[in-house]
């Protein structure tokens, strides 16, 4: 199948799951710019409903990436949001059959298999786009604006910081499917935070990471830390649920967090599911019934990172669970001024020292006119720029090439190989 040049780009939902259901619902108000015509997951449900969302025909439904790729190319470009051990194995028979590809972060779940993605890329001169959905955030976007323009001078130093909820931290990575590393799964630091490493390659764009050090461990969701009197289910056998702020039925049925993922096993109800339902579940199966000191996690709940650039720039990342507010910070002081923000407030501040006697400093509030969403409004711009590198071949439009994105996860793998060894790692050449 020849590329097609005029027309919506034509994609295959390969991984049905939240995030590609995201992105592809930018074909239904962008008809002209994207259709989806194929979809591939091994979950039925999924598909049937993906089908009939997309009207895709049923001669375009796979069961996986594999069986996809065994028959001739019939779309542009696959949206890959499989779970992360699954995207590059997923990812090279799609590169290789001559598919562009709009991939899920963290790219990959280890090192070897990122330099192979790579390489696979280079090779078949095919696309990658990574959904490092931030890049594409308003906040983030204006603020690397800022210093592409000099307005601080040379960057020195970087500071950022992911304060993760203690919901969020609960459902996903203590109760969740993204709580254990010893099955091949994303480590904390590279599931939540591969995106703020990101950042930090990028408002350096042009300079490389050189050397790495990390600290971490599980210090809180462990069983010798769950309060006197709790019980191994919180709707089952526990005492002390009605005053636990980890209580499965505040977070599930009362506030109705985390939807998506705590009901996923009974997407099959469809519509008909009742709080009968998910009582019974959270009381006698749901993995997010359990309480949160007696999982079978085992990755880390709080992780910090320092980075020294080759131009001698230092930067630290700062990975907090258990936060009341959630919120990701920022700030980057350099030769001539600095600017700092928290992208949850929609703005940041811009400020410089005042050589004029008898004043301090200069400040410049930033405020964005943007909704609030999920990713500060990235998910949806990354689709528009994706689709446009992917049409015009001009990655000027996609900052999240596959080639801009390595440094950020380099960064994280060495520092999660530094936080086990005790030593500081160096950034390998590419
Ligand atoms: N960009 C972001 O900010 C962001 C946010 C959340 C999650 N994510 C990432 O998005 C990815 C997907 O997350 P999700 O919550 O949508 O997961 P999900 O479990 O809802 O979806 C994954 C889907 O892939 C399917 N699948 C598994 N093996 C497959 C194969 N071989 N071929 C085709 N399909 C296959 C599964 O059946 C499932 O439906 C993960 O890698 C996650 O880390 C990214």
């Amino acid at each position: 199948m020849a590329k097609r040049q005029d027309g919506p780009l034509k994609a295959v939902i390969v991984g049905a799951g939240h995030r590609s259901i995201l992105y592809a619902s930018y074909s239904e108000t962008h008809p002209g710019e994207l259709q989806i015509v194929g979809v591939a997951d091994p979950d039925p449900v999924r598909v049937a409903s993906t089908a009939v969302r997309f009207n895709i025909p049923p001669e375009n439904c796979y069961e996986t990436a594999a069986d996809l790729v065994k028959v001739p190319r019939f779309a542009d470009i696959v949206i890959n949001g499989t779970m992360d051990s699954d995207h590059v194995p997923t990812a090279i028979p799609l590169l290789e059959a001559g598919y562009d590809i709009l991939l899920e972060k963290p790219i990959s779940t280890n090192q070897e298999d990122l330099l192979l993605l790579w390489e696979t890329a280079q090779r078949t001169g095919r696309k990658v786009v990574i959904c490092h959905v931030l890049r594409y955030a308003p906040f983030y976007a204006a603020i690397h604006e800022r210093v592409e323009r000099g307005d601080i001078g040379k960057i020195l130093t970087m500071s950022t910081a992911e304060y993760v909820s203690y919901h969020h931290i609960a459902v996903v990575y203590v109760r969740g499917k993204w709580n254990r590393v010893d099955t091949g799964g994303s480590t904390l630091l590279m599931a939540k935070c591969c995106h703020d490493l990101d950042l930090l390659t990028w408002m350096k764009e042009g300079v490389r990471p050189a050397k790495v050090a990390s600290f971490g461990n599980r210090m809180y969701f462990r069983s010798e830390c769950a309060p006197e009197g709790a019980g191994t289910r919180c709707l089952l056998d526990c005492p002390i649920e009605r005053d636990c702020v980890y209580s499965a039925r505040k977070h599930y049925l009362e506030m109705d967090l985390w939807g998506p993922y705590v009901w996923h096993d009974l997407e099959y109800l469809g519509d008909s599911i009742t709080c009968t339902d998910k009582k019974k579940y959270l009381r006698e199966t749901s993995p997010y019934g359990r309480c949160v000191w007696r999982c079978d996690n085992d990755i880390v709940d709080h992780q910090v990172v320092v980075v020294e650039f080759e131009d001698g720039t230092i930067a630290s990342h700062v990975l907090s669970s258990g936060n009341a507010r959630p919120c990701r910070q920022i700030k980057l002081v350099g030769t001539n001024g600095e600017i700092e923000g928290t992208m949850e407030n929609l703005s940041f501040v811009v400020r410089h020292p005042d050589p004029r006697p008898g004043h301090e400093y200069t400040e410049e509030k930033v405020v964005l006119d943007v909704e609030r969403d999920f990713h500060g409004g990235g998910d949806l711009r990354l689709v528009a720029a994706a689709l446009k590198t992917f049409r015009t071949g001009d990655p000027s439009h996609s900052t999240s090439s596959l080639a801009n994105s390595i440094d950020g996860h380099l960064i994280g793998f060495a520092a999660d190989r530094s936080r086990v060894n005790g030593k500081i790692e160096a950034i390998p050449e590419l």
